[in-house]
């Protein structure tokens, strides 16, 4: 957690050297801004200004970055107001002071950059104004000064998107005047500043007005950036509030301005979607703790890596690795898998290249990262294997022999499977220590849920070494206990019963769908089946059915899929459509079976208010979650709340299931599961733990399981 000051060691340093004062910024770990930064530059600048030895100042980050951003902690807590500004104070001095970047100068960092009056970086330094990803905007002047600088356009698409733009870039859109060959950062800023100390006047961007002429030229910007993100906004307030202060910045005079964006920052620093998105924030950075693992274990360092299997989910697995610059040997026994493979993987990154989002250089760069394999011989020598092959036990049972073999000493083993048992898999080797699972979502090159499962053998370096391959390649490590469906699945499966079960009790999919997208999902999950197609688990229920007379399944959809309706592959699912177009349509047939079905089975058809189908496809998970805590296969709720939002596309601006099921509360939730529970049955069981919150008004979201083993 970002620290304040102390007294052996104060947030900033005010320092004085051949004629140039420096402003040091140490407030670790990232140098937020803390009230003590606030104040230690107001009055760091103040000194400099009465200093006659001072002609220039230079302002730095200690440690790894510059400065990133005000202490998100502080948000929606009273918070004391500063006797002037860092900003003010910055503008005001009549000596000019340098910002000289490394690592990160993000938010609040980039603001206090860009009321310095020069900007300088590393090569390797990146600035953004990512405040709109918390919900809120950047409220230290950024909106205001960033058009002036770049230019309205620039600057709306920099705050609304929240993206870090590297310094080459930053330099080519004027936000920052040199990039430096960053060997000795303060050496370099010194030669800067020595260089600009007696010009005068100093520059201050907020007196800059040509480039705010561009947008008098095309007024209607504003209007096409709303309508641009009005999709992936839906239900969100700060990406709207972001563009309406970049219009005052065109609109009103700089002061005016400034005081728009302290009101509408206002509005948005204790609105929900930024109370969730906030929370997401920290439970991301949290799920990659696991308790009790050792500060000083030795973790195996994976610097090669391969995956096996060239299907979909391998494919996918392989594109993480070379998205994120990691080499990686893709192997496939089958040729014929294997050059289909990597035929899909190409087609992938060109349909990129055409769209724009990724250069034809780019591409071949990652393609070049994967390297095709056939026999065992050829990876034996990495030190880690992903496996992804066909999720049937022998198939994996087989894969994991051959891997025991053939694989160096040391190398560690991961099973990438949704819900086979990790330990009969690791137990074929003579190493199951080294073995765990790695549990990846579909696309797995897009979803950023990586499950790591422990096994009953898996050693604590094998699970922290697993953790750390997630994130190096571009994922989000969260930790699972051993059990059917792992964490993540386990959730999801009430669900899709749920899904199911209201269909045949007169839902009907474009209700269900349209209750979701309206919650906040890109999709709903009708039209998803439809995109996956109907058939891929009929024959798992064809099985179970055959296996155990009292399985009910799911006439409905196996009824669609024997006449052949497998949703888009076929025009025709839950939805039809038109040919070449993924539009679902409404389709009078759909209705016609499923009241044929039901009518056939003589289930009750009724209709169903959107808060019904809501709930009963959410509260079911949340129920399970629970359970999961309650046996301690997860550490937190916080962390199934960072897979459902990065495995399963639930909206981020509601924080997680969890963090959502607490905007309602745990005793209503509590209320309505134990209705459902006598109703349906068995399968709504409450959980002890959900009972346990219900009656002493506890967090859902600050569950904790123990650890699972
Ligand atoms: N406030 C408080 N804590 C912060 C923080 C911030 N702005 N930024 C990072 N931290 C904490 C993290 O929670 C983490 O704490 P932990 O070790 O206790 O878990 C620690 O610093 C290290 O962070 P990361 O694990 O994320 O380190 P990385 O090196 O992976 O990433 C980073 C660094 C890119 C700077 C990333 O931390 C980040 O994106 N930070 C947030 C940046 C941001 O949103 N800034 C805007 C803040 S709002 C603002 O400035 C408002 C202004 O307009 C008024």
């Amino acid at each position: 957690m970002p620290g304040d000051a102390t007294a052996d060691r104060p947030a900033v340093r005010f320092e004085v050297e051949d004629g140039i004062g420096f402003i040091i910024i140490d407030n670790p770990p990232v140098n937020a801004i803390s009230p003590d930064v606030r104040e230690g530059i107001v009055t760091a600048v103040e000194k400099g200004e009465a200093d006659p030895k001072v002609k220039a100042m230079v302002m730095l980050g200690a440690g790894r970055s510059f400065i990133a951003g005000a202490d998100i902690r502080a948000f929606g807590k009273p918070r004391p107001t500063p006797r002037r500004t860092t900003y003010d104070a910055l503008d005001g001095s009549t000596k000019p002071v340098v910002a000289a970047i490394h690592g990160y100068a993000l938010g609040g960092g980039l603001e206090t950059a860009l009321a310095c009056h020069y900007r300088i970086a590393v090569p390797t330094a990146k600035v953004g104004l990512p405040e709109v990803l918390i919900g809120i905007l950047p409220g230290g002047g950024g909106t205001q000064r960033l058009p002036r600088l770049i230019g309205p356009k620039a600057a709306m698409e920099m705050i609304v998107s929240g993206r870090h733009v590297p310094a080459g870039e930053a330099k080519a859109l004027g936000i920052i005047d040199m990039v430096l060959p960053g060997k000795d950062l303060r050496k370099e800023a010194v030669a800067f500043a020595k260089g600009i100390a007696d010009k005068r006047p100093v520059p201050r961007v907020r007196d800059r007005v040509e480039k705010l002429a561009e947008a008098k030229a095309d007024p209607g910007m504003f209007d096409a950036m709303r309508k641009s993100i009005a999709r992936k906004a839906r239900n969100q307030k700060a990406p709207y509030h972001c563009i309406a202060c970049v219009e005052a910045a065109v609109t009103q005079p700089f002061d005016e301005g400034i005081a728009t964006e302290r009101r509408l920052f206002n509005e948005l620093e204790n609105s929900d979607e930024a109370k969730a998105l906030r929370y997401a924030f920290f439970a991301e950075r949290e799920v990659a703790k696991i308790p009790g693992v050792p500060k000083d274990l030795q973790v195996p360092e994976i610097k090669t890596a391969a995956v096996i299997g060239a299907g979909t989910m391998g494919g996918g697995i392989a594109m993480s690795f070379a998205d994120s610059g990691f080499p990686v040997k893709l192997l496939d026994a089958n040729r014929e898998v294997l050059e289909k493979g990597l035929a899909r993987i190409r087609n992938n990154y060109a349909v990129s290249v055409k769209r724009g989002s990724l250069s034809q250089e780019e591409m071949d760069k990652r393609m070049a990262l994967i390297e095709p394999a056939e026999a065992y011989e050829a990876i034996a020598d990495c030190d880690a294997v992903i496996e992804a092959v066909f999720e049937q036990m022998p198939v994996k049972k087989a894969v994991f022999g051959k891997l025991d073999a053939a694989m160096k000493p040391g190398a560690l083993l991961f099973t990438n499977t949704s819900a086979l048992e990790i330990d009969e898999i690791a137990n074929v080797t003579k190493r199951p220590e080294a073995g765990a699972g790695t549990a990846l979502f579909v696309p797995a090159h897009v979803m950023k849920t990586f499950e790591v499962v422990e096994g009953a053998k898996t050693s604590p370096a094998t699970l922290a070494a697993a953790m750390k391959l997630g994130r190096d390649i571009g994922k989000i490590s969260a930790y699972a206990g051993n059990c059917d469906g792992f964490v993540a699945n386990r959730t999801r499966i009430p669900f899709n019963l749920e899904q199911g079960l209201m269909i045949e009790e007169g839902a009907l999919p474009e209700q269900v769908d349209k209750v979701m997208v309206e919650f906040g999902y890109p999709l709903g999950p009708f039209a998803v089946n439809d995109m996956s197609g109907l058939d891929i688990s009929y024959d798992t229920r064809k099985r179970r059915a055959a296996e155990n007379p009292n399985y009910r399944g799911l006439p409905i959809t196996d009824r669609l899929v024997e006449m052949g309706r497998l949703g888009q592959k076929t025009g025709k699912g839950w939805y039809r459509y038109e040919k070449g177009d993924r539009t679902p349509i409404v389709d009078p047939e759909t209705h016609a079976i499923i009241k044929q079905v039901a009518a056939e089975k003589g289930f009750a058809q009724r209709t169903f208010t959107d808060e019904e189908v809501l709930r009963r496809l959410l509260f079911s998970s949340v129920n399970e979650a629970c359970k999961i805590l309650e046996e301690g296969k997860a550490i937190r709720a916080s962390d199934i709340d960072v897979m459902w939002l990065n495995g399963f596309g639930f909206p981020r601006y509601r924080g997680g299931l969890m963090f959502w099921a607490d905007t309602i509360g745990a005793r209503e939730v509590y209320n309505q599961i134990a209705i459902w529970h006598q109703r349906y049955g068995a399968r709504w069981r409450p959980s002890r733990l959900l009972q346990e919150l219900a009656e002493t008004g506890g967090l859902l979201r600050e569950a904790k399981g123990r650890m699972a083993k």
